[in-house]
């Protein structure tokens, strides 16, 4: 960009958020930028967040049936062993080939990608210190803030990427551990000890609170997925806090307190993992050159149409409101392109799906019953089992349930939530069933195909309004 060039619309940050919308922005005639500091597009979620520990998550999961899964399905194999250095090879590949992709997405559609670090000069002007060297400054008749969020950081643990790490040193580690602990129970925690576990780690998870998962995964389907890890050889410790660590010695030292009377221990381990949640990042952002203040979580605060107090600067993805996720910022990428371009917008936060990459998967959507609970909102449940269900029997993969929530009086489905194999898959059916205000009634007279996992949520619908037939 050469100096004092205008665009109708300057992106900063180019994740999910950010290149989603320079894609749409082209699409819409828009002339638009996005400046990106890292060197590839993508943000986190392609370089170090869902792709890389998708491709681990994958070929761990592949790794671990190998060893102890497969005998008894009639396969028998020699010597099996682990390369990790080709093992993290596969997960690279899978990296540059979409983070590329995204790239010639942006030409293709007219965007421009300017490789830099952004930062307000005024309302209007944008610096850009190149990667290159050098700088230049862009205008924008609108501006949109999404440059994303970063690791929560554990105070007193300093973070070396190689025996105190964050996600992105768990997605690069050069050696399995012997031993690992995992500060946090959530969804980085799970996926990344699974995958370390199913490698030959001996993991401890520690969680403040009473369950896996974070608050937002129903209690039920939680106490299922804790005793199916449990069984996968991972350890957990509820109800109990890090207090602090140290890492003078050779194995890193956690003291831990149990919250409700349990007596403080220490565990020793070969890394520990730091997943406590991500905070927004605005560094060096120069928001206080435009007097836009953040919340006291460090989330700029934005309005129902993305913008800021300065209604031509929105904001959208991780570094504002509402969950954390690569799809949810996909949405707003679209919706705030269409407000900038049309006027309207549209994201239904009511339903906006979570899926955890487990073994089996987790996934949910809508209201948990907790949730439904803690408001006094009446409901009824459907349950069924995997364990009854002819594919899941067939593979010889049938731990887990879906569980189903519906308003008593309409049938209309309140949430879904599903443990069990596929169940990252099968909740886009009912993503679409509650966006489209569907009864379990109207799922269960659906006909779903046989013998596929997904009659397992057919069935559970039956369950809801009537009876299941095969349970
Ligand atoms: P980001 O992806 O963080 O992108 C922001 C970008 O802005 C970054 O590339 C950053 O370099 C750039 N930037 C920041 N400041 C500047 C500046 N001043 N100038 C120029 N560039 C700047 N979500 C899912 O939905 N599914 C998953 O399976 C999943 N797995 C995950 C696994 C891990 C290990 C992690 C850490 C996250 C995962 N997430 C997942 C969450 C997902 O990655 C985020 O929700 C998503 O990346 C948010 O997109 P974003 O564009 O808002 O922010
Ligand atoms: P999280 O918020 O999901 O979980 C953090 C967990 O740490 C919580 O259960 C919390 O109670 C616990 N915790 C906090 N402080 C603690 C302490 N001192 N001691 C013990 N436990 C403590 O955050 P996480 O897992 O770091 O993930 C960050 C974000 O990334 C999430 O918003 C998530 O949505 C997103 N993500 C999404 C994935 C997916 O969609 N599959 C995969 C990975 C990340």
């Amino acid at each position: 960009a050469s100096a004092s060039e205008e665009k109708d619309l300057v992106i900063i940050g180019g994740g999910v958020a950010g290149y989603v919308a320079a894609i749409k922005a082209g699409q819409e005639g828009l002339k638009v930028a996005c400046i990106e500091k890292r060197g590839t597009l993508g943000g986190t979620c392609l370089n170090v967040g869902c792709i890389p520990s998708k491709s681990l998550l994958n070929n761990s999961h592949l790794y671990h049936q190998i060893l102890h899964d497969s005998k008894n399905r009639g396969i028998e194999v020699g010597e099996v062993k682990l390369n990790l250095e080709t093992f993290m090879k596969a997960k690279e590949t899978a990296v540059t080939g979409l983070t590329k992709g995204v790239e010639f997405l942006l030409k293709k559609n007219g965007a421009e990608y300017i490789k830099g670090t952004g930062s307000f000069i005024n309302e209007n002007e944008i610096k850009v210190e190149l990667n290159d060297g050098g700088e230049s400054v862009i205008r924008g008749k609108n501006i949109l803030i999404a440059t994303g969020s970063e690791a929560t950081p554990f105070p007193g643990l300093t973070i070396d990427e190689q025996r105190v790490v964050t996600s992105t040193g768990a997605i690069a580690l050069q050696k399995v551990p012997e031993t690992m602990t995992v500060i946090g129970g959530g969804i980085i925690g799970l996926e990344m000890a699974s995958v370390w576990s199913r490698l030959g780690a001996k993991v401890t998870v520690v969680e403040f609170l009473g369950q896996i998962g974070g608050p937002g995964m129903d209690t039920e389907i939680s106490k299922a997925t804790q005793r199916i890890l449990k069984k996968q050889g991972i350890e957990f410790k509820l109800n109990t806090k890090v207090v602090s660590g140290d890492t003078s010695s050779e194995l890193v030292k956690l003291d831990v307190d149990a919250a409700k009377g349990g007596k403080p221990e220490s565990i020793d381990s070969e890394v520990v993992l730091v997943a406590i949640g991500r905070r927004p990042y605005t560094q060096g952002l120069g928001l206080e050159n435009i007097g836009l203040e953040t919340d006291e979580r460090g989330r700029v605060i934005i309005d129902s149409e993305y913008r800021t107090k300065i209604p031509h600067i929105r904001c959208i993805g991780d570094v504002t409101f509402g969950p954390m996720l690569a799809h949810k910022a996909e949405e707003e990428a679209v919706a705030v392109v269409e407000y900038i371009a049309k006027g309207h917008g549209h994201v239904n936060y009511g339903c906006i799906p979570s899926v955890m990459y487990t073994h089996p998967e987790v996934a949910w959507v809508g209201q948990s019953e907790q949730d439904l609970k803690a408001q006094n909102i009446p409901y009824k449940i459907g349950t069924f089992p995997f364990s009854a269900n002819s594919r899941a029997k067939t593979n010889l993969d049938s731990e887990g349930l879906v569980k189903i929530l519906a308003d008593p009086e309409t049938d209309r489905l309140l949430g879904a939530h599903i443990v069990g194999p596929g169940a990252g898959e099968m909740i886009a059916e009912a993503t679409l069933a509650l966006e489209y205000g569907a009864s379990s009634e109207d799922i269960a007279r659906t006909c779903h195909a046989h013998p596929t996992l997904a009659e397992a949520f057919k069935e559970a619908a039956m369950a809801t309004y009537d009876k299941a037939i095969h349970f």
